[in-house]
């Protein structure tokens, strides 16, 4: 049986339209699953919406809906987040909702047993609440009354709340850290959240809003003056979406999750809150927890009152899905903070797509057609003393392994480093070999080990970038002439050299990438 893969992105909250920020985590994660699905792994990867607390309240307000009108507000957001991610080719299993009846009944489900343990409590709370954040902060932690987060004034709280003992647990936690290095990453993200836990004491959670001060979210079974904070309520989604408690079978064939990624603002509700919740059921932590960092814009967060929100949908109907996608992986290191401006866009658009790839492509076709009728050559052998056709099916075996490895560790531009390493020794192939030079002197043989070179690099070129663009890697196989689509072909076949077979015909079309001309 094939290994599973669980990948998750957080859940958006749907107070806002999805911008950069989010597709960022949309297209990692689903590259990955692309990538998971190809190495023959059984891949669910969840998404999905985070629908209550006090934001998403304030929001339905601002929209012109009353009380008790929420749920036909987040009704009618959830369906931009769903064709955004259509539209980004986000091949996603499952969607979550917050508001879905069986992830209610097991956040519900969850604090039941939590409170028959007893590790749950209520006391009367003084502290300082973040609305935008949904963050508590103590007086220490927030002496000023600003979030430390966001900077926005804090909310001072005085009343009766549930909390989990979470400070029972903090010594295991940062035992578990310790002995699974590779739990959090990157690593300078593991040693923050240590740095954290080891200099403060964990506050006991608060997990509960009372009705009287807000009334949108999950009641509390127990107490129902009560409603579930916000993010207790969310991070839950990772096991009710796929079958707790419910079906515990399904749960337990699918936990602990491979890969949790989310930005770097909430990677300690991951790696400490969420991980506490669980082990204080006596579940394990997920895998690997990734936090990738933030998109600035000239160098500044983005936000809509600053009005330099980057729209991914924009984005797309401009340029194109794919050099979308490509972009935000390949312009920073994944983990790292990047700047995203239009400039480098393009900049990147032309020299590594329009030049790099669409080039190989369109030449490599063209001369496929008027040396070889459109077919891609039969090679006798290569006795012509060529160490570079050589070469060339060395550095795509090599890109091939390099993937492997970094694909699972979500070192996209390493991954993409190795293809692109492919790209240009076959460009430069081209240059060093100069097959019209050789068509003239009528060595076919010699040029027919050019072009099957180049077609087959090509090949294997198509398999490694299905992950990140997959409409490019198919329109790729199909002017190969290679049959089906490309994402039923197994990752092994980038390492096999040979697998086009001579005779078959190959189709050009129009340029992959055409070229933006910027104007002055
Ligand atoms: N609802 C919570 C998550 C609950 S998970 C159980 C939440 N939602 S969010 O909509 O505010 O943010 C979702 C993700 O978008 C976070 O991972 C956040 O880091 C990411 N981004 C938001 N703005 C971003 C950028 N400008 N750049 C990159 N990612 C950022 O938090």
């Amino acid at each position: 049986m094939a290994k599973k893969y669980y990948i998750t992105t957080p859940l958006y909250y749907v107070n806002a339209k999805p911008h950069i920020g989010h597709s960022y985590t949309q297209i990692a994660c689903d590259s990955v699953a692309r990538f998971m699905r190809q190495a023959g792994r059984e891949v669910f990867f969840m998404t999905g919406t985070d629908e209550h607390g006090e934001k998403i309240e304030q929001a339905a307000i601002a929209a012109g809906l009353g009380a008790g009108e929420e749920q036909k507000f987040v009704d009618s957001i959830v369906p931009d987040f769903k064709a955004l991610w259509m539209k980004l080719n986000i091949k996603y299993d499952h969607f979550i909702r917050t508001t879905d009846a069986y992830h209610v009944k097991a956040v519900q489900a969850f604090l039941e047993k939590l409170y028959r343990e007893e590790k749950i409590y209520k006391k009367n709370y003084s502290g300082w609440f973040c609305t935008p954040c949904e963050t508590f902060w103590t007086q220490t932690q927030a002496a000023d009354g600003i979030c430390p987060e966001c900077k926005r004034p804090l909310e001072k709280l005085d009343e009766a709340n549930y909390f989990l003992k979470t400070s029972e647990y903090q010594k295991w936690l940062i035992d578990y850290i310790n002995s699974n290095p590779d739990f959090i990453k990157p690593d300078f993200r593991r040693n923050e959240v240590l740095g954290f836990l080891n200099s403060e004491t964990l506050t006991d959670l608060c997990i509960t809003r009372p009705k009287s001060r807000m009334r949108w979210g999950i009641e509390v079974p127990f107490d129902k003056e009560y409603v579930t904070y916000v993010w207790f309520d969310a991070l839950i989604n990772y096991a009710s979406g796929i079958g707790y408690p419910d079906d515990m079978k399904r749960f337990a064939s699918l936990w602990p999750a491979d890969m949790q990624v989310m930005g770097k603002d909430i990677i300690r509700h991951h790696a400490i809150y969420w991980v506490i919740m669980l082990h204080a059921l006596g579940i394990e932590p997920p895998k690997a927890i990734f936090a990738h960092g933030w998109w600035v814009f000239k160098g500044e967060k983005m936000s809509k009152s600053k009005g330099n929100v980057v729209d991914p949908a924009e984005m797309v109907s401009k340029y194109g899905v794919d050099p979308y996608r490509y972009f935000l992986l390949k312009e920073v290191q994944f983990g790292m903070d990047g700047a995203f401006s239009e400039e480098a866009f393009i900049a990147r658009f032309n020299s590594d797509l329009a030049n790099d790839i669409g080039n190989l492509l369109s030449r490599t076709l063209t001369m496929a057609e008027k040396y070889f009728a459109g077919r891609a050559p039969a090679i006798a052998r290569n006795d012509f003393g060529n160490k570079k056709a050589e070469e060339i099916a060395a550095e795509a075996a090599k890109a091939a392994i390099v993937m492997e490895e970094a694909m699972p560790d979500l070192n996209f531009t390493l991954a993409l480093s190795g293809i692109w390493n492919v790209i240009s020794l076959a460009n430069k192939f081209i240059e060093d070999s100069k097959p019209w030079v050789l068509a003239k002197e009528n060595k076919q043989d010699e040029l027919a080990l050019v072009i099957y070179t180049l077609l087959e690099a090509l090949r294997t070129i198509a398999i490694g970038i299905y992950s990140f663009m997959p409409e490019t890697a198919q329109k790729i196989w199909a002017q190969l002439g290679m049959e089906g689509s490309v994402e039923s072909v197994p990752f092994s076949d980038a390492k096999t050299w040979g697998k086009l077979t001579p005779g078959t015909k190959v189709s050009k079309s129009g340029p992959l990438f055409p070229r933006i001309e910027i104007k002055k």
